[in-house]
């Protein structure tokens, strides 16, 4: 392994997976032990490949045996800390979708497999690697939309956020059932959000007489600790336009596919214009970037319209020097939804982030626990089965921030800190994925 970025936190990690794996009985296999083409390959093909390819954000390929056989070591120690795959919820297996850990079954497996040696096996028996067309991992897009022009990132400094419109042209309404980022040059480009921005409404003229039309009532409601406009910024080179829209995908790392669930999707409407915010790191040459996003559309209209939004709190302060000083932020509801999605962002400071749900009963619990929220992985967190929340209820949203000497990744503790775009400012911003019931599209 690398030098691990947060030493104590990787420590932490390894002692609860020893403690589990104490709790698991120690492999048993049967008969002979596991080989890399009949039984480690399927596991690796499925559960690391998506990162670990020619081209692909992990730092090695596990496509190809030899790589993987030099590597052993590396991955008992990722495999059996947990370290690998990636992943910062606190939950059961099956509470999220999109969960990356492996199964009991499979650590076991691998772990047996070094045990025996890293054998090859039967190359005949090999599965056949997974392919990634063009290297999407969404297989080859239904719409491809591009940056207009490369973007040159200085070879240093800091970069302002840069934002670059890019029109659909969609002719029609689109029901978008994947995305993915595809950004032009992975080591400058730090993350994306795409947005997508609807046409301005043509200006309907009301027949004489008529009432006027009623105004959609809004379903999310915001604390007014909160705020509901898009969030402060700053000026920038390829300035913010005046409306961002609506926020559809994000990347960074571990997140550059977002998939919607069977009979759900997102609708992008006819004339769309889409808004990349881009977050360039300097790497030390100068580079260019054109980023992309790649849509994959569902077959048939959804039941399910998937809305996305944003909550968070912009008016945060972390005092210096200070640990564990937690920032709220509410979202409450006044008709009843199902939450399918949480994507929780902080910067460096952000340490921890907990979800609950809050009902009009008085009942509340737990929906999102991220104990060891890690800024340099942003995950979407979907929900196997999405949550009901009923009319009334609100959902809690508490990040925790350590703006100590004693956070490593602290970029200035003397420092007060208050929202802002870049790393060394800091957000409480969610960002949501939810369907209203009373709107479904058609029977489910
Ligand atoms: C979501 C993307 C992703 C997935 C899935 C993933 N990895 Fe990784 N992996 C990375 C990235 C990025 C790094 C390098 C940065 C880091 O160490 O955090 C990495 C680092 C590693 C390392 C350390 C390499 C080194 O040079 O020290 C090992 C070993 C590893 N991964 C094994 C695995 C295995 C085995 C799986 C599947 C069981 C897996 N990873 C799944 C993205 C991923």
């Amino acid at each position: 392994m690398r030098t691990p970025r947060h030493p104590a936190l990787l420590a932490a990690a390894a002692l609860a997976a020893v403690a589990s794996l104490a709790a698991v009985p120690h492999p048993a296999p049967p008969g002979a032990p596991p080989t890399f083409a009949e039984d480690v390959a399927p596991i690796l093909f499925r559960n690391c490949a998506t990162c670990h390819r020619p081209g692909g954000i992990g730092p090695f390929s596990v496509l190809d045996y030899d790589t993987v056989k030099a590597r052993a070591e590396d991955i008992r120690e990722a495999v059996s800390t947990g370290a690998m795959p990636p992943w910062h919820a606190e939950a059961p297996h099956g509470t999220f979708r999109n969960d990356r850990r492996l199964s009991d079954a499979d650590r076991r497996t691998i772990l047996a497999w070094l045990d025996g040696g890293a054998k090859l096996g039967d190359r005949a028996k090999l599965p056949p690697a997974p392919t990634f067309a063009g290297g999407w991992e969404i297989g080859t897009p239904d719409a491809v939309l591009t940056m207009a022009e490369d973007f040159v990132v200085p070879a240093r400094g800091t970069i302002e956020y840069q934002y670059f419109e890019v029109p659909t042209n969609f002719t029609e309404d689109k029901w978008v059932q994947a995305l993915e980022i595809m950004p032009g040059a992975r080591q400058v480009v730090h993350h994306v959000l795409v947005f997508a921005r609807p046409p301005a409404a043509p200006a309907v003229q009301p027949a004489a007489n008529a009432p006027p039309a009623p105004r959609p009532r809004p379903v999310l409601v915001f604390d007014e600790n909160n705020d509901t406009v898009d969030p402060p910024r700053r000026d920038t080179l390829h300035a913010p336009p005046r409306q961002l829209g609506t926020l559809v995908g994000t990347t960074a790392p571990g997140t550059n596919v977002l998939r919607f669930a069977e009979g759900t999707a997102l609708r992008i409407r006819a004339g769309s214009t889409l808004v990349f915010q881009m977050h360039y790191t300097a790497h030390g040459h100068e580079t260019r970037d054109r980023t992309s996003v790649g849509f994959a559309f569902a077959k048939e209209p959804p039941a399910e319209q998937v809305l996305a939004s944003q909550f968070f709190n912009g008016k945060l302060v972390l005092p210096p020097g200070k640990k564990d000083v937690m920032i709220p932020s509410t979202l409450g509801f006044n008709e009843a939804v199902r939450v399918h999605g949480l994507f929780p962002h902080t910067h460096l400071r952000g340490t921890r982030w907990q979800y609950t749900l809050e009902k009009p009963d008085g009942t509340s619990e737990v929906i999102l626990d991220v104990p060891r929220y890690d800024f340099n992985w942003q995950t979407y967190y979907l929900f196997a089965t999405p949550l009901e929340v009923p009319a009334g209820a609100r959902i809690v949203s508490r990040a925790w921030y350590d703006n100590s000497e004693g956070n490593p990744d602290n970029p200035d503790a003397a420092a007060e800190v208050r929202w802002g775009d870049q790393t060394w400012e800091e957000m409480q911003y969610t960002g949501i994925l939810y369907s209203v019931n009373s709107r479904r599209l058609r029977p489910r």
